[in-house]
């Protein structure tokens, strides 16, 4: 039987730097309300004419490189992400994968917001171990600033954009191999977190529509109790069922929404300090994007060694979750 292992891991971050001081000049609040309330000091803005594909190609690159593979090996190209280059076609997968020159792979997009890395993960898995691909590129890609409102101050102030890519390839080693993959949705919650215009579901006239009209919208207080709720349950759960203890997690690799999220979450299920992967302070919400940066900021300090235990957890809109036990598992 055909195993999955997670072989490699990139990212990209865009240079421009939006600071909460920077916020605290577009809309009425302070870099200590931020701070307190969420753990974000800054996030990264893509310029105007880098795309979500362009950030998704540039951590891509990183990850094929480091995966020690070419281009012509990847069968499989999935790209999760809320902020696609183009509203309907063609995906941005696709797009991703003429940049990337790659000409024999199946390509598409898929949709569950912050969750959409993990989702990835789980369709690369399966394809993988049903025999059908055997080198899956999946990347977390988002250009959140094109969909955030920069005067409501009750969503600006958390988005950032970046992206992130990790190879997921076939081994007969066991012990390479993703040991379980998480995940599910509850459509009930769909409106804590939306963009409500824009999609057929509002388009009785196109011409109606406003510009602003695919802005997100949230209920974010709503959001933080469910979000701590379904991040904690799916985490025992998923341990609970492969036998595995918290303590033999290496590194536990939780969306990066806020800090006080994480911390909740963390505490609830008796994590160490150490054992906690913390991004949020600097890139602030990156949704699809945020897990795959994570893993990347540790691999580059030198901190995810092969064979070492990650778990992931993650929630978004939809609302979707999901939750993976992975070892680190490079050639
Ligand atoms: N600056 C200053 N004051 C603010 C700000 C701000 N940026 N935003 C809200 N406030 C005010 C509110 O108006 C309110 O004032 P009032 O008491 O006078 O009415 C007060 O602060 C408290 O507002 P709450 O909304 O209750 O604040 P809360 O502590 O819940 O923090 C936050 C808000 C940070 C948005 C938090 O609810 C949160 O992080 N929620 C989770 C959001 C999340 O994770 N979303 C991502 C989902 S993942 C995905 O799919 C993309």
């Amino acid at each position: 039987m055909a195993y999955a292992s997670f072989r490699s891991i990139g990212a990209y971050v865009p240079k421009k730097i939006l600071s909460n001081k920077d916020l605290a000049t577009m809309v009425d609040t302070s870099d200590d309300w931020i701070t307190k309330r969420t753990g974000i000091k800054e996030r990264h803005i893509a310029a105007k004419e880098e795309f979500t594909s362009d950030m998704g190609v540039k951590a891509a690159e990183l990850a094929l490189e480091r995966s020690g593979l070419a281009k012509e090996d990847i069968d499989m190209l999935v790209c999760a992400t809320i902020s696609p280059d183009y509203f309907c076609m063609p995906s941005t997968a696709t797009v991703i994968s003429a940049k990337l020159g790659l000409k024999n792979v199946t390509a598409f997009d898929i949709s569950a917001a912050c969750t959409g890395f993990i989702y990835s993960l789980s369709i690369a898995k399966a394809f993988i171990e049903s025999g059908m691909k055997k080198n899956v590129l999946i990347i977390g890609a988002e250009k959140l600033s094109a969909i955030t409102d920069y005067s409501d101050r009750g969503t600006c102030i958390l988005f950032g954009d970046g992206a992130g890519a990790a190879v997921i390839s076939a081994t007969d080693n066991k012990a390479e191999a993703i040991i379980d993959v998480h995940t599910g949705a509850d459509g009930e919650y769909g409106d804590l977190l939306m963009t409500p215009n824009g999609g057929s579901g509002s388009a009785h006239d196109a011409l109606e529509q406003e510009s602003s009209s695919c802005f997100m919208q949230m209920k974010g207080n709503e959001t933080f109790k469910v979000a701590v709720r379904t991040l904690t349950k799916d985490v025992v759960e998923i341990l609970e069922e492969n036998g595995i203890q918290s303590d033999a997690i290496k590194h536990f690799i939780p969306h990066q929404a806020n800090y006080r999220i994480i911390k909740a979450v963390g505490d609830a299920l008796k994590m160490k300090e150490e054992q906690v992967v913390l991004t949020v302070a600097k890139y602030g919400n990156t949704s699809g994007a945020s897990i795959p940066m994570a893993i990347n900021d540790i691999y580059e300090s030198g901190r995810l060694q092969k064979g070492e235990l990650m778990l992931l957890d993650a929630f978004g809109g939809g609302l979707t979750w999901g939750s993976a036990l992975i070892p680190f598992s490079p050639k």
